[in-house]
């Protein structure tokens, strides 16, 4: 039986897992209604991936005898000043989320939850792989130069993480 103290930690990430997604979401389709179908498809896929991590955490928390909570989400912000603005928020949110997972990771060591600890190793590679690739894009922006977007927004398809590949060429 999951602990009180793990089951809330956990809960909280459903709701930064979901919104991760619904923020993924906004900026895909700020990117769409900006002529950037390439990073609005990139974003797309990465929402689907967010929701998958939303959904670990909610099975996860049902199976070990507790009780996940679906809770409402904060409204993302819809507006963005660049392609390259988009990709720091990201960035800075991704960030976020691997603080996020380390603190639970943490609080498993420190409840002896050897169980949700094991569990969470997926997350922390995933949380590297993530940063990893948005750094990536960042660079490749930069490189590139905001006036030449036309060309990094094909170009975003061979950066595309496995899992982003894997919807594209199921
Ligand atoms: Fe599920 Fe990108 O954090």
């Amino acid at each position: 039986m999951i602990k009180k103290k793990i089951e809330d930690i956990c809960n909280r990430q459903v709701e930064r897992e979901g919104y991760s997604s619904s923020l993924y979401i906004a900026m895909a389709s700020w990117a769409e209604n900006n002529g950037y179908p390439g990073i609005a498809l990139w974003l797309y896929s990465q929402a689907e991936e967010e929701k998958l991590h939303m959904l670990k955490f909610i099975k996860y928390i049902n199976e070990r005898g507790g009780k996940a909570t679906i809770p409402a989400f904060k409204k993302p912000v819809a507006e963005y000043k660049s392609v390259e603005n988009v990709f720091t928020e990201v960035l800075k949110h991704e960030e976020f989320v691997t603080d996020s997972i380390n603190e639970i990771v943490g609080l498993t060591l420190e409840e002896k939850d050897f169980n949700t600890h094991n569990f969470l190793q997926w997350f922390v590679f995933e949380q590297v792989e993530e940063e990893a690739s948005v750094r990536t894009i960042i660079d490749k922006i930069r490189l590139v130069g905001n006036n030449n977007m036309y060309q990094f927004d094909k170009d975003i398809f061979s950066l595309r993480t496995p899992a982003v590949n894997a919807q594209v060429n199921p």
